[in-house]
């Protein structure tokens, strides 16, 4: 069976507590549910991770080349921020990435309309909640 990475960057662990009016009040936990349920259905196994660090986000990016069909990937503030992350995902292409965000980044404050990531993903789904970590597992799977 495939094994996708579901990587999470900064403050997601506070999810269901952090601004509920924009990320909902559905927890990290409830997403990884969400994602195994999904993955489960879809024949991919999922390894879900979190940190609040840029580096541990780099390293499960490389160890991904070895471990993983392919990556979805919410960084936080980091998508707005990180040349690390962008080139990580660069350094294990053709590993395919679909970013993810909770929120419509690009109806929010202007410096969240850049993302790092974009250049370099398979594409992205922003603005759905909860389900745009399903819907990038289903791009996913129909483009392995
Ligand atoms: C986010 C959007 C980012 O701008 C923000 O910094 C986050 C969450 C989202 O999922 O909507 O931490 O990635």
């Amino acid at each position: 069976m495939k094994t996708i990475f579901v990587l999470n960057g900064p403050n997601l662990n506070m999810l269901g507590k952090r601004e509920p009016s924009i990320y909902g009040t559905r927890t990290l936990d409830d997403i990884a549910a969400d994602c195994r349920e999904a993955g489960a259905e879809l024949g991919l196994q999922i390894d879900f991770r979190q940190s609040n660090h840029e580096g541990d986000l780099v390293t499960w990016i490389q160890e991904a080349a070895e471990a993983a069909a392919g990556i979805v990937l919410n960084a936080g503030a980091y998508t707005h921020t990180s040349i690390a992350i962008h080139d990580a995902i660069r350094g294990v292409a053709p590993v395919p990435v679909v970013e993810v965000h909770l929120s419509n980044i690009h109806a929010r404050e202007p410096f969240r309309h850049v993302s790092k990531v974009a250049p370099h993903a398979l594409g992205m789904i922003c603005g759905f909640g909860p389900l745009g970590y399903v819907l990038a597992l289903r791009a996913l799977a129909d483009r392995l």
